[in-house]
C-alpha cells in the first residue's frame, strides 16, 4: 500500500465528475466539444489522443480458427455471441456473478463476460456448442437431459461447462467436490439438487463405469 503517497492525491470520484458536469455554464461549454469529438479519440491541446485501437487476434473456438479484429473493450462473450453467432453462452448478469457465460479457456472455466477478447488471443476456447463429438452429446449434456437438471435452462450451458471442467480434473468427485466445483454458477430456478445428481451420473459416464 502506498499510504503516504496517496494521502495528498485528490481522488476523483464519479460523484465529483457528475457534479462537474452539472455545473451549468461549464457543462454547457464542455458538452458540445465532447459531443463533437470523434468517438475513437480525444482532442486535447497537444493533439488527438486515441482512446482505443483495434487489434488483430486469432481465437481458436471449438477447434476452428477465427481471425478477428477486435476493440480492447470487447469481451470474449460479446465476440462469441455477437460476432461468431455462438449464442450458447448466456449473458445473464454481465458482471461475473452468475456463471451463465462460462466457457473453457485452455481447459479452464472462465466468465467470458469478464474476459476481454484481446486476452484470449491464441488461446483455445471451448463453448457449449463444441462439446458434442461425432454426433454424440458429451456425457455431461446427456446426464443433464436424463436427470432433468434444468427448468428454464438459462443457466444450463454455464453449469455444463463448469461441470465439464470439474470432471476433466477429477473424474470421480464426491458430492462436496461437485458443489465446490459448481459454486461459481447460480441457478435462479433453484434446481441445484438435480444438477448435482446429473454431474454425479455424468462422472460415471466419463469413467465409462
Ligand atoms: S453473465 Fe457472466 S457471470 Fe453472469
Ligand atoms: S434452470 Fe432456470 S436458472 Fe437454472
Amino acid at each position: 500500500m502506498q499510504k503516504g503517497k496517496n494521502k495528498k492525491r485528490k481522488t476523483f470520484t464519479r460523484r465529483d465528475f457528475l457534479k462537474g458536469f452539472s455545473g451549468g455554464a461549464i457543462g454547457a461549454a464542455v458538452a458540445p466539444r465532447l459531443l463533437a469529438q470523434d468517438a475513437a479519440s480525444l482532442q486535447t491541446e497537444k493533439g488527438k489522443i486515441p482512446l482505443y485501437s483495434k487489434k488483430q487476434i486469432t481465437l481458436a473456438v471449438n477447434e476452428k480458427k477465427f481471425p478477428l479484429v477486435v476493440e480492447p473493450r470487447e469481451t470474449l462473450l460479446y465476440v462469441l455471441r455477437e460476432r461468431l453467432n455462438l449464442t450458447g453462452s448466456k449473458m445473464t448478469c454481465a458482471r461475473g456473478e452468475c456463471g451463465g457465460c462460462t466457457v473453457l479457456l485452455d481447459g479452464n472455466p472462465v466468465y467470458s463476460c469478464m474476459y476481454l477478447a484481446i486476452r484470449a488471443d491464441g488461446k483455445k476456447v471451448t463453448t457449449v456448442e463444441g462439446l458434442a463429438a461425432n454426433g454424440n452429446l458429451h456425457p455431461v449434456q446427456e446426464a443433464f437431459i436424463q436427470k432433468d437438471a434444468y427448468q428454464c435452462g438459462f443457466c444450463t450451458p454455464g453449469f455444463i461447462m463448469s461441470s465439464v471442467a470439474l470432471l476433466n480434473n477429477n473424474q470421480n468427485p464426491k458430492m462436496e467436490e461437485i458443489k465446490n466445483g459448481l459454486s461459481g454458477n447460480i441457478c435462479r430456478c433453484g434446481n441445484y439438487f438435480k444438477i448435482y445428481e446429473a454431474v454425479s451420473a455424468a462422472s460415471k459416464g466419463v469413467r465409462g463405469s
